[in-house]
């Protein structure tokens, strides 16, 4: 079993890895959904751009200004929802709200690379930076949008 210090040494170099070399990122000429969301604690954005067709998030593409954990949550965000349902989308979005506060989440879902997040929740200033890309994707996709 790993030690604390060094999984979170290992969810440091994953965030830094997505930051570094950003999944997705651009801009979907042709979306259907497209989504400008700010961080209002800090003033960063992120724009996104989506294909949704039959349900199911075909590609998504992201630009932003922000911090490191914010682009790189809006990478593994967009990594981890193409070609998935917009249901199984939305429901990962969920899992990372309930992981920020703290709660009992859903063990068997897959989180990729979006479990090295999950070390955010220990930071509250940091949370809405790690959720601002997933914010952006419920908005788009949820119950809410159009
Ligand atoms: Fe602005 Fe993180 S400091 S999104």
């Amino acid at each position: 079993m790993k030690s604390t210090k060094n999984l979170d040494q290992l969810y440091r170099s994953v965030i830094m890895d997505h930051y570094k070399t950003p999944r997705n990122k651009g801009v979907i000429e042709k979306s259907s959904v497209t989504v400008d969301m700010n961080n209002p604690t800090c003033g960063d954005v992120i724009h996104l751009t989506m294909i949704v067709e039959d349900d199911i998030v075909q590609d998504a593409k992201f630009e932003g200004e922000g911090c490191s954990i914010s682009m790189a949550s809006a990478s593994m965000m967009t990594q981890m929802i193409k070609g998935k349902s917009v249901e199984d989308a939305l429901k990962l979005a969920q899992t990372i709200s309930e992981i920020m506060l703290g709660n009992e989440y859903d063990k068997s879902i897959d989180l990729g690379d979006v479990e090295a997040l999950s070390g955010v929740a220990k930071f509250p200033a940091r949370i809405k930076c790690a959720t601002l890309a997933w914010k952006a994707m419920e908005k788009g996709v949820g119950p809410d949008s159009e």
